[in-house]
């Protein structure tokens, strides 16, 4: 299928991704036309090992050996300078490629097969929720897809994290399941800095609206959810809470909730699945417990924080805007 330029979803360790061969445009373009996204959003491209990388990048620096060695295969994803062969569809104009070795059996015999590079978002529709079953691909691409590997629920839940070593120092892009602790510990305890935008960063008004279910989505900090969910059902509003807590003051008190997990790692699995699933449901809100501000929890943050279009948890106003 990759070798005749055909798209082909299939499961990594975070989300199903949606793959083409990354040295044929015309397969590479499709991905844009049946994901609908943007021509000047770069693609990951996706390595079996990493040998391959001089191959697409140029002035590796040692950062990146240390930080493959480390964590690849796994949900890491490193932006370096681009050779001049890769195609400018996959990095859509940049002098700069993301390369990532997936840490899923199923894809890495995949790329090993087919033997190149394979470019590949996240298999869902632009703006939208990432997959994390072949099913969510299916019900979002089904009908413009020849082939879905199943292989199950994803393990990580979440798209990996994105540093650039492209800059004077090493940048985190995206936040995701190999954390800031891990990494600065890789890089010899250097701290490392969030681009602008990651909802970490917590800068106002940077983020735009990803990961975005359609029903409104609001994160609440535990001490005002109660008198928020009060308030939208005193205006007979269908609300529903994605819950930690299993606190006897607020849990009798609420319609409709989603016990979520304690532990960040099963919470990130489970976390798109429940998205989806309570988007499908006939609410006019999801409400989102806040999640603790500390490291473990960073990728789930920003995640949530970007379904609700906003930098940090909000209170009671403005819930419903
Ligand atoms: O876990 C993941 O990374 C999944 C699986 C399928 O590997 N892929 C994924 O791809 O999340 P996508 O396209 O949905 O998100 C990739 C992000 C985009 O926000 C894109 O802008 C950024 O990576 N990106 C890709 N290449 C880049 C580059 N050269 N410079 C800066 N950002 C880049
Ligand atoms: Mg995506």
């Amino acid at each position: 299928m990759l070798t005749a330029g055909k798209v082909v979803a299939f499961p990594t360790e975070t989300v199903y991704g949606l793959g083409a061969d990354a040295a044929n445009p015309e397969a590479v373009r499709r991905i844009f036309e049946i994901k609908e996204r943007p021509a000047d959003h770069p693609l990951i491209v996706h390595l079996a090992s990493v040998e391959q990388l001089p191959y697409w990048a140029l002035d590796i620096p040692d950062e990146a050996y240390l930080l493959a060695e480390q964590f690849w295969p796994g949900p890491l994803t490193l932006i370096l300078r681009r050779d001049s062969r890769v195609l400018d569809v996959v990095t859509g104009g940049q002098d700069t490629v993301g390369i990532r070795i997936p840490g899923h059996s199923v894809a890495l015999a995949l790329l090993q097969q087919f033997g190149g590079g394979v470019a590949a978002p996240s298999a869902n529709r632009f703006g939208r929720i990432s997959p994390t079953t072949a099913r969510h691909v299916f019900e979002d691409l089904g009908d413009q897809l020849g082939l879905i590997i199943d292989a199950g629920p994803t393990s990580v839940g979440l798209e990996s994290t994105i540093v650039s070593l492209t800059g004077p120092e090493p940048l985190i892009l995206r936040p995701g399941a190999i954390s800031v602790t891990a990494l600065e510990k890789t890089l010899g305890g250097h701290s490392l800095k969030f681009a602008a935008g990651t909802a970490c960063q917590r800068a106002p008004g940077m983020l735009s609206s990803h990961y975005a279910p359609r029903t409104p989505f609001r994160v609440i900090e535990k001490g005002v959810l109660l008198e928020a969910v009060q308030r939208l059902q005193a205006i007979g509003d269908k609300v529903v809470v994605m819950i930690r807590s299993s606190d006897a003051d607020i849990l009798p008190h609420i319609a409709a909730f989603q016990a979520m997990p304690g532990d960040p790692d099963e919470y990130a699995q489970e976390l798109y699945a429940v998205m989806r699933a309570l988007d499908k449901g006939d609410f006019d809100c999801i409400l989102v417990e806040a999640p603790p501000d500390t490291t473990p929890w960073q990728a789930i943050r920003d995640r949530l924080y970007r379904a609700a279009g906003r930098t940090e948890a909000g209170g009671i106003h403005n819930i419903r805007h």
